[in-house]
């Protein structure tokens, strides 16, 4: 791994209560504020968060990759120390939203309530890493990594995290794509009869250590 092309976000945090339209990368599990569950916000802004560091921002520029190497793809390196469970940390990849969370005992009892209702229960279809195949499609049960993008036409679905509220009494937490209607649960798993024919991307990464995550870059080099 080429350390100089590694993008390292500042760990400071943002809470926000509301979600911008498309394009935007941050988002939020309702339009009204959920205080057991915020999303969490990590800022995704490294020249942004290296200016209140003062004399460290020609070191730490130095260690950016240059906007080519960003546009290409280089790989992003996240700190989830500090993101508490069952909160979504959403940081910047290739210039997409990559939804992180720390899912809780609960949450994954949940998911497997859902294996009935989504398309791929146990991840068969080709379409993330090897290492996702699986009925969580993680790498870890606890730790979810998805592309935050519907696989329909592209908006970026709205946290639903929740197992209650405004969708439904069989709904047990995860994503809703407001544009037409299509469903995730929180392993990213499509649900049958939506528009989006395919479950969430996974994107390619690897574990630095328990609490620092490489997105962009799996053991093989992807
Ligand atoms: S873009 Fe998500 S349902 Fe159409």
């Amino acid at each position: 791994m080429d350390f100089a092309a590694v993008h390292r976000y500042n760990p400071g945090l943002l809470r926000i209560p509301a979600i911008p339209h498309s394009g935007s990368l941050l988002m939020s599990d309702s339009k009204k504020p959920d205080k057991a569950r915020r999303n969490l916000v990590v800022a995704t802004s490294v020249l942004g968060g290296a200016a209140t560091v003062g004399a460290a921002v020609p070191f730490v520029a130095s260690l950016l990759p240059s906007e080519r190497a960003k546009a290409a793809g280089a790989p992003v390196e996240i700190d989830i120390s500090k993101l508490p469970p069952g909160e979504l940390g959403i940081f910047e990849w290739r210039g997409k939203p990559v939804w992180v969370m720390k899912r809780t005992p609960q949450m994954l009892k949940d998911i497997k309530k859902d294996d009935a209702v989504v398309v791929d229960p146990h991840s068969t279809v080709p379409q993330q890493p090897e290492y996702a195949k699986n009925e969580f499609r993680s790498i870890k049960p606890e730790i979810m990594v998805l592309v935050g993008i519907c696989t329909h036409l592209g908006c970026s679905p709205t946290p639903k995290l929740q197992p209650d509220g405004d969708m439904g009494s069989e709904w047990q937490g995860g994503f809703y794509c407001p544009c037409h209607g299509s469903k995730f649960d929180l392993a990213g798993r499509v649900y049958k009869g939506v528009p989006a024919p395919k479950t969430l991307e996974v994107p390619p990464y690897q574990f630095l250590s328990d609490s620092t995550i490489l997105i962009g870059e799996d053991k093989k080099g992807a």
